[in-house]
């Protein structure tokens, strides 16, 4: 089959396309005929060489995909060949078959489209499980979500809107501001033109419950200082930096809770227990259309280098996708 291959870590254009051999599905896996597979930041991060598979994971790029089962390993039950589906993957995804656990594998919501789907896993995964599950996010709180824009952000908006929890977020532009507020964002800040602790705090001096940020840097004390009493810190990405100096003196008084997670090094059952969470609360608000994914942008599979760069550019609003099923030209 064909994968996307980089001899060694380093700028976007060390990727390319390859021979390589299919996947074998294990006996609790499906291999999948890969349609589309969405781009994710961490591909990008594990690309530049930071952020390298866990043992037993494929060494190809891609954490999701959508597709077509191929085939069904022995013990898998309630999914059958050829049915369509999307599934969170431990790498693997930039390839033409790709192998995932069959608890990590939801089924195609029949109103979207291929590119649509792929765009679901990895970022439906990581939200509810920090933002429902870690967070316990109750109706009567409020949320502060960093990053609006990104495929994070634009789920985050989307499934917070459905449990009418009233969520801030912060975008890099006013472009993107505006589309936040059409997603359903309550309050959106442009952290370049507008200092996100003063401005929440004049709408609401106690400040916030739960705080989902993917900046970190000198974010860390200012989240400290707007969260209200027992207020969560959820890290899931420190673009600004993990290493800070802060005052903790309010994680004490606020009774704090900081905390973070990261979903790739996580076992099988506790994927498929958030996708269980998933098809129970969520999946029916994508069928009737209440929730979709956001699709900035679609690459052929020989352009993943471009849709690299355009995840860099930040220009993006929700998900860039990689079309594996239609080839450049
Ligand atoms: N821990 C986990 O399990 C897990 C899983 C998936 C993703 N992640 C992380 O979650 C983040 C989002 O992932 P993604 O794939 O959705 O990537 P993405 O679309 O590229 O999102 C990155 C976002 O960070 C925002 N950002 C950068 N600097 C900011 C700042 N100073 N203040 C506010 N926002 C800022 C950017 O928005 P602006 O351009 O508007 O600044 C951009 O939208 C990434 O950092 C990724 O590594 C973690």
């Amino acid at each position: 089959m064909k994968a996307i291959h980089f001899d060694a870590p380093g700028n976007p254009e060390v990727m390319k396309v390859v021979d390589v051999k299919n996947p074998l599905p294990s006996e609790n896996q499906v291999l999948i005929k890969v349609k589309a597979a969405g781009v994710n930041r961490p591909d990008l991060i594990q690309r530049e060489g930071n952020y390298p598979p866990p043992n037993g994971h494929s060494n190809i790029l891609g954490l999701e995909v959508s597709g077509e089962i191929k085939s069904l390993g022995r013990k898998v039950k309630n999914f059958k060949v050829g049915e369509a589906v999307c599934a969170l993957v431990n790498g693997g995804g930039y390839a033409e078959y790709c192998v995932a656990d069959a608890g990590t594998i939801i089924k195609k919501p029949k109103n979207l489209n291929f590119i649509e789907a792929a765009a679901i896993p990895e970022c439906f995964f990581t939200c509810w499980s920090n933002i429902f599950d870690r967070g316990e996010v109750k109706n009567d709180q409020y949320v502060l979500i960093h990053g609006g824009s990104s495929g994070i952000g634009t789920t985050a908006i989307q499934m917070l809107k459905i449990f009418n929890i009233f969520t801030f977020v912060t975008v890099g532009n006013d472009k993107k501001k505006k589309l936040c507020e059409e997603l359903g964002a309550n309050i959106v800040i442009n952290y370049k033109k507008e200092d996100f602790f003063l401005k929440i705090k004049e709408i609401n001096n106690k400040g916030v419950n739960l705080i989902l940020d993917m900046v970190g840097g000198d974010y860390v004390q200012k989240n400290i200082n707007l969260l209200c009493s027992d207020g969560k810190l959820i890290n899931i990405a420190y673009q600004k930096g993990s290493k800070v100096n802060i005052d903790l003196m309010k994680v004490m008084l606020k009774r704090l809770i900081i905390t973070g997670s990261t979903l790739r090094i996580r076992d099988s059952s506790f994927k498929q227990s958030i996708r269980n969470s998933l098809i129970k609360n969520i999946v029916p608000y994508i069928e009737n259309g209440k929730i979709k994914p956001v699709i900035d942008s679609v690459f052929f599979f020989e352009q993943s280098y471009k849709a690299h760069k355009r995840m860099y550019s930040s220009e993006h609003f929700g998900k860039i996708v990689l079309d594996m099923e239609n080839k450049l030209g």
